[in-house]
């Protein structure tokens, strides 16, 4: 692995899923695809799992194809027969508790949905690789930097297998960031000098602790809140920016030196801010705020300026030259990504969004790391240097201390503090 890639194989990747979502109509995919049969299990029965299955449904309607659900999976039996009912799961094969995503992989499914916190997702996207199944995986797909390469890794295997692996980040889905994307990279707005990526918002949600909970109960219901869990929130929400910047810019970017810090959380060990600049080298650097308080400014999107233009949501060129870019799929991006994994399976052409993912929220985590250590981070040391303090920077409690039911919960409010 390099420290940065090529810029044409990083764009490689992306040029090919938007000449998926391109270069045919959906008449004539419907035409090609229908009548054929899928049987899908889902692995973590919450909000975005149940949306999820939703959008993986209303994708294969527009292909014709037939849907049967045969599995699902939650930490919670609640959640695992509320999804079960909703979908016509047979009762014996909705299952629950830290193994219930390996009786998913014993079972029939063709495809996998893994909506879970994403602490849990190297573990299970390794399980379903191993047992052959195509993936839909949630964003962000790892919590450390030991989990984004043993995603990088899964998805490579996955490729040897012939799998799809599609992501949650659904932007690289979406008609106007792909035809963005296109005019970038094909130069209407010349060489990217900087940008600016934001998500400031509000704290999603807290579920506060219940006396009769577990310690892994609490911390799995109440994941949001936890870094352990969802990697904090530069993670789990703003590494859909993170990843857009990427994208973008055409490589990922060389450190990250940034700073946060908490005054106004209520749960978990959380920061409410992070101030990250991020070095994409040849003097690109990309400043990513994010926040999680109530009544303040929000934004979520990206800017960018370049040698020749600017981008704020649309691309700009100074000159006034724009570039056309190809017909995307218009509509939901959530459904969309759905149809692109779809269509890629009754293809044979596999569409592996594996690296790209982790790429970003590698990205997401140097980020986190600097911020609570006050050092910089370099792409080197996450990916490269096993000598690197960072290399082997795992959070505890782990998905398979989860399993092995071995978890105590740390004390509610107390964040990193940079050492002096
Ligand atoms: N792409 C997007 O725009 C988008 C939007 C929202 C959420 N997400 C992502 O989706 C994922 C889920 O988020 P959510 O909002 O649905 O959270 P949620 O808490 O509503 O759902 C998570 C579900 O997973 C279950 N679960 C947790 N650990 C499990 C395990 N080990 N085995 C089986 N089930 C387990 C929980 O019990 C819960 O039902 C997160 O990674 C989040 O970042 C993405």
């Amino acid at each position: 692995m390099t420290d940065t890639i090529s810029r044409r194989s990083f764009i490689g990747s992306t040029v090919a899923a938007g000449a998926v979502a391109g270069s045919f109509s959906i008449l004539n995919a419907h035409a090609q695809a229908g009548g054929k049969k899928f049987k899908a299990a889902l692995i973590g029965c919450g909000g975005r799992g149940n949306g999820a299955a939703q959008n993986f449904n209303e994708a294969a309607k527009m292909l014709g194809v037939d849907v049967t659900w045969v599995g699902a999976a939650d930490w919670f039996e609640a959640s695992a027969k509320n999804f079960g009912t909703k979908f016509a799961v047979p009762a014996d094969k909705c299952f629950w508790g830290g193994d219930a995503y390996r009786k998913i992989m014993a079972g029939d499914a063709d495809i996998v949905l893994i909506a879970t916190a994403p602490n849990f997702r190297p573990l299970h996207v390794e399980a379903a690789v191993e047992a052959g199944k195509h993936i839909f995986m949630e964003k962000p797909v790892a919590v450390d930097p030991p989990g984004a390469r043993r995603i990088i890794a899964a998805g490579e295997i996955a490729k040897k297998k012939g799998l799809s692996i599609v992501a949650g980040t659904q932007r690289r889905h979406q008609k106007n960031y792909l035809e963005s994307a296109h005019r970038i990279h094909e130069g209407e707005m010349g060489k990217i000098l900087n940008g600016q990526v934001y998500w400031l918002g509000s704290v999603p949600w807290v579920r506060p602790r219940k006396p009769e909970q577990s310690d892994a109960d609490y911390l799995v219901k109440n994941w949001v809140n936890w870094a352990m869990m969802s990697g904090d929130h530069i993670c789990e929400q703003h590494v859909h920016n993170i990843d857009v910047a990427s994208w973008f810019i055409g490589r990922n970017p060389l450190s990250a030196n940034g700073f946060g810090g908490r005054s106004r959380r209520e749960s978990g060990d959380q920061f409410d801010v992070f101030s990250v600049d991020f070095d994409y080298g040849e003097g690109c650097h990309v400043h990513s705020m994010c926040r999680q308080n109530k009544g303040c400014y929000s934004r979520v999107g990206e800017a960018f300026a370049g040698t020749e233009g600017h981008y704020d949501g649309r691309v700009k060129s100074h000159s006034g030259t724009a570039i056309a870019a190809p017909e995307f799929m218009s509509g939901n991006p959530y459904a969309i990504e759905h149809f692109h994994l779809i269509k890629s399976i009754i293809d044979g052409k596999p569409l592996n969004e594996a690296e790209t993912v982790a790429h970003a929220t590698m990205a997401a985590i140097m980020g986190r790391i600097s911020a609570y250590t006050g050092q910089i981070v370099r792409w080197s040391d996450v990916m490269l240097n096993e000598k690197s303090r960072f290399y082997n920077d795992a959070v505890t409690p782990s998905a398979e201390d989860f399993e092995l039911g071995n978890i105590v919960a740390p004390e509610d409010n107390v964040c990193p503090i940079p050492p002096g």
